[in-house]
């Protein structure tokens, strides 16, 4: 079958065994998958391997075949992959035995995917195949980082740099639904105009003097993932006793931190990562419920992923990006 592989160095589309399930597993025939930042940054680690793998952690489709057991799934069943591996129930971080779908296991860049039954929800009804595809991991990880660790209210106000990311659309939308006020930056003003009209309340540009852009507001909480070239920054515009959240390092994965300013300034810093599968539940119950629709900037064919992959590694992009792996 047709996929877009990593392999010896090089990423291009191979041809992978169809797969087969087993146990508790089952085999979906992907319709679209769903780009993120993380799949950029697999060749890099995984250097020369000669082992082909199949990229992508985000996938939507139907069910092909079932393997012995599985009894809550039928074939024919529209379903979304949850990309976070062997994390079901609620913790403060995920269990031994976690990891993110797209490496070591084969992704969802290929015309099916085996996975286990316990990894797949039904596809929610108001989305689009292109939609369905980009919501579990950017909206899980978006989920989490707002409510879960960061604890939003209706009355408090979010300070969101780098609007055009994929996560920060959802948190905007996620934000906005329960009533809180949403700031973000981007240092696109076309980027700015969108994420105005998703329905943040002040869209700032990502250079200008925040502190002084922000004269009477009031941050309770920053989601960070730019990294290295605005966390200071963010930081800095946070009321005394505020939450931060870090998800992502974007720009660099280390910061000087000012210790004094920030134990004086009583600051709570949490990290996070993606989501349990109870959290993507609810995440999908706030969606349907909210009739969320996720944000897709651009749809590829899988045969011009490599093409997708130059597009989100010059951010480009406002929202999600989607390949199409079959009509
Ligand atoms: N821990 C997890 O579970 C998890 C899950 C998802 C994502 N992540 C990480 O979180 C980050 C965001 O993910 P994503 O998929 O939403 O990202 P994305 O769609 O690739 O967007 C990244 C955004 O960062 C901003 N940016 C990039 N370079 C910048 C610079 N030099 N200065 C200021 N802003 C800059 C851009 O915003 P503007 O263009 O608007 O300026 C860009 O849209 C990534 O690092 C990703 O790896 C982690």
């Amino acid at each position: 079958m047709k996929a877009f592989i990593h392999e010896s160095g090089k990423l291009k589309i191979g041809d992978m065994k169809e797969p087969v399930a087993s146990a508790g597993e089952v085999v979906v025939a992907l319709r679209t998958a769903g780009l993120n930042r993380r799949d950029i940054y697999i060749p890099t680690r995984r250097g020369e391997e000669a082992e082909a793998l199949t990229l992508g952690s985000d996938g939507a489709g139907v069910i092909d075949s079932i393997g012995e057991g599985v009894t809550e799934f039928e074939v024919g069943e529209e379903v979304i992959i949850n990309p976070a591996l062997r994390w079901y129930t609620n913790s403060d971080a995920p269990p031994a035995g976690f990891d993110i779908l797209g490496m070591p296991d084969n992704g969802t860049f290929a015309e099916k995917i085996v996975i286990s039954a316990g990894q797949i929800e039904k596809k929610p009804a108001h989305l689009s195949w292109e939609e369905a595809a980009v919501l579990s991991l950017a909206g899980l990880t978006g989920y989490r980082a707002l409510f879960t660790k960061g604890g939003l209210k209706a009355d408090e106000t979010v300070f969101i740099p780098g609007a055009g990311s994929g996560v920060a659309t959802y948190l905007i939308q996620f934000a906005k639904n329960i009533g809180a006020r949403v700031i973000v930056t981007s240092r696109s003003e076309e980027k700015r105009k969108l994420a105005l009209q998703l329905g943040a309340d002040i869209a700032l540009d990502t250079n200008s003097d925040w502190n002084k852009e922000l004269v009477g507001e009031t941050i309770d909480l920053v989601i960070e993932s730019v990294g290295r070239a605005t966390f200071n920054r963010s930081l800095g515009v946070l009321k005394k006793g505020g939450r931060i959240v870090v998800f992502g390092a974007t720009t660099d994965d280390t910061v000087d931190l000012d210790l004094r300013a920030f134990f004086y300034g009583q600051y709570q810093l949490f990290g996070s990562t993606l989501g349990s599968r109870e959290e993507l539940r609810d995440m999908i119950a706030h969606v349907e419920k909210y009739e969320t629709h996720p944000i897709v900037d651009r749809v590829f064919n899988l045969d011009d992923a490599a093409e997708a992959f130059v597009y989100i590694e010059e951010s480009k992009q406002f929202g999600k990006v989607v390949l199409r792996v079959t009509e």
